[in-house]
């Protein structure tokens, strides 16, 4: 070859590194994305993940995240030297898929238990095909209903204890849903891609939100606002109503911040910066042969249909206690 083509050459093979090289840090998969109840999974991120397609433990054709596949099955190889057997359920699930669990499961179990389990289509981690839902295959039985698996505590003991070797954290501890959002799924692992990483989550035994420091941001939305308005009502009417129902459940309507001070009732609360006041629909579930007067205040009734006591539109306030980082009702109802 020419000394004039041999420059050439060279010189177009470097311009094509260059832009390989450029290609490949943009289209680089950021394994720590955080997708939870706040946080959407980001748009067009979809497009970026490469997926490849094996077979779930009923060898159905299910898909996930390349590399957390490679780290899967070390993770399941040096499991199996220990006498535990994990399978595949469902890892990569896209919007339309959620969609349908989340219907199928509302069905099946009702609302209350799918908003602990079940993401909102569009704010799901398995749409990052990093989220992996696995079970466990004890000789010819296959342990994989939610409950079954929460109760194999030694067994999922042994997992985690495995996970973050492979870069896998477990993403929904136990008792941390005021911060995850979720109740504990011993099953659902998360790939973070990196060992170094998922070994300080899981030493710490900390939440992925407290690793990336974004505890803050997921209470201060709306959303969170409205998922601590549930939980502190659910401890109020616990402690209000002790020995008088059974449960209760809520739907909070309105939520207003200090933002909202022009309406003159909101300026009356003094809310803090944290603080919020709601609107709420309540419903409480009778222990048997109560008075059922003792629950019926002037805006409820007795659904008898329903068996539940059903109030309608009342206002409280959340405040927000900066000592211990949480949230109470302070005033319910008829104070206002
Ligand atoms: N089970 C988890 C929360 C999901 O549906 O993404
Ligand atoms: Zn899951």
């Amino acid at each position: 070859m020419k000394r004039k083509s041999i420059i050439l050459l060279g010189a177009v093979i470097i311009v094509a590194g260059i832009f390989i090289t450029g290609c490949e840090k943009k289209e680089k998969y950021d394994y720590l994305v955080l997708v939870n109840k706040y946080s959407k999974l980001p748009d067009d991120w979809e497009k970026n993940v490469k997926l490849v397609t094996t077979k779930n433990a009923w060898k159905e054709d299910i898909k996930i995240e390349k590399e957390a596949f490679s780290q899967y099955k070390e993770l399941k190889k040096a499991l199996e030297k220990e006498g535990v057997t994990i399978e595949l359920d469902s890892v990569y699930r896209s919007v339309k898929e959620q969609q349908k669990l989340w219907d199928d499961w509302t069905k099946e179990k009702g609302i209350d238990y799918v908003k602990k389990y079940v993401a909102v289509p569009g704010y799901s981690e398995h749409h990052t095909g990093l989220a992996v839902d696995i079970c466990l295959r004890k000789g010819k039985k296959l342990v994989a209903e939610n409950d079954d698996m929460i109760a194999d505590r030694k067994t999922f003991a042994k997992i985690h204890k495995k996970i973050a070797d492979y870069g896998f954290i477990l993403r929904y501890l136990e008792n941390r849903d005021d911060i995850t959002g979720y109740s504990y799924e011993p099953w659902h692992l998360r790939y973070v891609g990196s060992k170094k990483i998922a070994k300080e989550i899981m030493d710490k035994n900390i939440t992925f939100e407290e690793y990336l420091g974004k505890i803050k941001d997921v209470k201060g939305t709306p959303e969170a606002a409205k998922y601590q308005i549930e939980k502190a009502l659910q401890k109020y009417f616990k402690k209000a109503y002790k020995d008088l129902i059974k449960d209760a459940r809520f739907n909070v309507e309105k939520i207003y911040s200090k933002k909202e001070e022009k309406d003159p009732l909101i300026k009356s609360l003094k809310l803090g910066d944290k603080d919020v006041a709601f609107e709420v629909e309540y419903q409480l579930l009778p222990e048997d042969d109560i008075d059922l007067n003792l629950l019926i205040t002037a805006n409820g009734e007795y659904d008898k249909k329903l068996g539940w006591v059903v109030d309608v539109h009342r206002v409280g306030v959340l405040k927000y206690n900066s000592k211990n980082d949480s949230y109470s009702i302070t005033e319910f109802g008829t104070g206002f």
